[in-house]
């Protein structure tokens, strides 16, 4: 870097080879920040690279990495530290649900979604975060769901349990790290069209429910990129999203829990590959 030369701020981002995090690494790309793209498939991770260098000018390293390898947020930060790469935004963002009554799923699908969307999430905040605060500079966006605001519903229980959980990290987290210029925001997403359906195996189903009840990745990531930069601690996406998560704390309770018991969206499990 030239002498003079601004300090170009650099953005890691989960689950960025798909869907939402795909949209947040563009965001950050466009407001030019440099960029650390993590998932599994590296190919998609490597066209995206190019794609970021080549319509924002900006950097974008690329690391292939599972995020249910209990030493996967280690290795990424120690992986930071050896390229020399510092991390001013961290974006946790990679997740799924595995479908199904928790009673019928394996303990090591549960065990490996707990490790990506509680763990990882934690462990990535605990390991970046310090940094961020002695350079008095850090943004971080964990991404939860609407769904962390409602009552859990039967099928993909662990899914409304870790993103209730990041809610509440994250609003701690912003509280700790309050003066010292280091952002934390937890994104709540209603239905956005991604893979995440198609993954969950619930695509035709959830085609079904009308247009006006989903949003655009894109429209996700920048009111993201916006909260964080403002310091809201939480985001709820869309105003229909907002006005159903302000009915689930004014309804009865009672009521909202039978509301959530005709919602067996996720009940039905994926068929296992043979
Ligand atoms: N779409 C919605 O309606 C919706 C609503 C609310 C919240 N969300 C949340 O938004 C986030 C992004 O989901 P999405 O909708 O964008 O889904 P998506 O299109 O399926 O993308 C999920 C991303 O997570 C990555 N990922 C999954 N498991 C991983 C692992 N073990 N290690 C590393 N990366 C992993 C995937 O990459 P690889 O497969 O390449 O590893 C992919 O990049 C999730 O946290 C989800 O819970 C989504």
């Amino acid at each position: 870097m030239a002498s003079g030369e601004a300090k170009r701020r650099t953005a890691l981002v989960t689950g960025a080879s798909a869907g939402i995090g795909r949209e947040l690494a563009l965001v950050f790309a466009s407001h030019g920040f440099d960029v650390v793209l993590v998932a599994r498939r590296e190919e998609r991770l490597k066209e995206l690279g190019e794609r970021i260098g080549k319509e924002h000018g900006v950097k974008a390293h690329v690391l292939a990495l599972d995020l249910a390898d209990p030493a996967a947020p280690r290795r990424l930060f120690d992986e930071m530290a050896a390229r020399h790469i510092m991390i001013d935004a961290l974006v946790n963002n990679a997740g799924y649900t595995v479908p199904g009554h928790f009673r019928d799923t394996q303990w090591a699908d549960q065990k490996a979604l707990i490790q990506v969307m509680v763990t990882a999430v934690a462990e990535l905040c605990h390991l970046f975060g310090p940094g961020m605060a002695a350079r008095q500079y850090g943004r971080i966006i964990n991404v939860a769901s609407l769904a962390g605001h409602l009552p859990g519903a039967a099928g993909g229980t662990l899914y409304a349990a870790s993103k209730a959980f990041v809610i509440k990290l994250s609003e701690s987290l912003a509280l700790e790290y309050q003066g010292r210029n280091v952002h934390v925001t937890a994104l709540c997403p209603g239905f956005t069209y991604s893979e995440f359906h198609d993954v969950a195996g619930n695509r035709a189903e959830m085609n079904k429910l009308p247009k006006f009840m989903w949003m655009n990745g894109d429209a996700v990531a920048r009111e993201a990129y916006e909260a964080v930069m403002a310091g809201r601690p939480v985001i709820i996406n869309g105003r229909l999203n907002n006005f159903i998560a302000l009915l689930t704390r004014l309804l009865p309770q009672r009521l909202v829990h039978a509301l959530m018991a005709r919602n067996q969206r996720n009940a039905k499990a994926k068929p296992r590959a043979a």
